[in-house]
């Protein structure tokens, strides 16, 4: 029978078994187990290990893996660290009180690295990666839109959000999973990047608010966020609406304070309500952490903030998540403490310089266009760049066009 169209099936072996190879095969154990149902009864530990391990062996090298700018590599101290933390739920305050201090402790020091005004007042949380970060970002726009529009005794069914279409895909997941309108601002020729231009086509009394992307997924150019927050002023002269930001920071959020510590993108720039980051992209910690952060407790509506009481204390939850795990964050931290300021900055500018370099030997070959130099700022942009993903560790993906003509 043919899988249905919205079943992804990766299994490419049509065998519905599992065979041991004869070399691992323990004396009086199967050698052959089902794929697709549940063994009736047990295995040794070391075959259901030898198992698995040989699946995964299947798998590419992560640390080759050009696509997902995930950190495929830490130091053996990290790893230790890991190891010994990774029984560890973070939902759970009260029986991980330190775990639940020390994710505290990362959001605030992110709340500082990003400028926020009064840190005290600032509200953030970690996450399982940026999808969630953007989708809880989202929902406080949409929140407090909705109670804006409550208040002033206007509709609250058609809320939409103002993006660019190079947004990532979690950005979509939002929009559909939130019943939220798209408001798609084109990328262009013109406009490699949503610059806030045209803004008055896009905007009304049913936008909630506007997403600008630090590192554009597709070729890692920077939204210049203080440009749409100026044309963000000008429309609220115009029209009277005042509308506020979400930066998707997934990779530049953690790139920018330490190599472009000038740009304005956050929230130094006052209609910015909220940031987020992959921890486990150039916050260089494994798969399974992302950070959110508000500007201030009115950023976040209370609405979203979840107490429960079956775990001890009452506990606050913010997430979409209930358990998931406290390694990551505690990682994080470690991060934070081995690298500081300056050791993180040696590392993405190592990973800018290298990007540089690459882009201008591309450029050299000839038949390409170039989009960006890999430096995250857009230049003119047909004169000459290329853009470039940069993945810590060493690998690097590129984007660029053959030239017109
Ligand atoms: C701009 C942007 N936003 C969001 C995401 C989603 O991040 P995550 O994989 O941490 O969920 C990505 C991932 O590449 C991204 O580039």
């Amino acid at each position: 029978m043919d899988t249905p169209r919205f079943i992804p099936t990766h299994d490419t072996n049509i065998s519905d078994s599992i065979e041991l190879r004869p070399v691992f095969v323990q004396t009086g154990e199967q050698d052959e187990l089902p794929k697709f149902r549940m063994p009736d009864g047990p295995s040794l530990a070391e075959t259901a290990y030898q198992i698995v391990h040989d699946e995964a062996m299947l798998d590419g090298n992560a640390r080759l893996n050009l696509a997902t700018f995930v950190s495929t590599w830490m130091d053996d101290e990290a790893r230790r660290l890991y190891a010994e933390t990774v029984d560890k739920n973070m939902v759970d305050k009260d029986e991980y009180p330190q775990t639940a201090a020390i994710e505290d402790r990362c959001w605030k020091i992110l709340a500082d690295l990003w400028h926020a005004p009064e840190p005290t007042n600032t509200i953030g949380t970690s996450t399982i990666g940026s999808s969630e970060a953007c989708m809880l970002g989202g929902l406080a726009l949409k929140r407090r839109w909705q109670q804006k529009q409550k208040d002033a005794g206007k509709p609250y069914d058609k809320p939409n959000l103002v993006l660019s279409t190079a947004v990532q895909v979690c950005w979509e997941k939002f929009l559909n999973y939130f019943e939220v309108e798209p408001r798609w601002v084109p990328i262009t020729e013109d406009h490699l990047v949503f610059e806030g231009q045209d803004l008055e086509k896009y905007c009304d009394e049913n936008t909630i608010g506007v997403v600008a992307i630090m590192g554009v997924t597709y070729h890692g150019l920077y939204e210049p966020v203080l440009k749409i927050s100026q044309a963000l002023d000008a429309l609220h002269e115009e029209t009277g609406l005042d509308l506020q930001i979400h930066v998707d920071g997934a990779s530049g959020a953690m790139i920018a304070p330490f190599c472009q510590p000038d740009l304005e993108w956050d929230f130094r720039v006052p209609r910015v309500a909220s940031i987020n980051t992959s921890g486990h992209k150039y916050g260089l910690v494994y798969p399974g952490v992302g950070w959110v952060i508000w500007r201030d407790t009115d950023a976040l509506p209370e609405s979203m903030v979840f107490h429960v009481s079956y775990l001890g204390g009452s506990m606050p939850t913010l997430a979409l998540n209930f358990s998931r795990p406290g390694a990551q964050v505690l990682l994080q931290y470690y991060m934070f403490l081995r690298l500081g300021k300056e050791g993180f900055r040696q590392i993405q500018q190592s990973s800018l310089d290298v990007a540089q370099y690459l882009s201008s030997g591309i450029e050299s070959l000839g038949p390409f266009e170039l989009v960006s130099r890999g430096d995250t700022i857009e230049g003119d942009p047909f004169d000459g760049p290329v853009a470039m993903r940069l993945e810590v560790g060493g690998s690097w993906s590129t984007v660029g066009r053959t030239r017109r003509g």
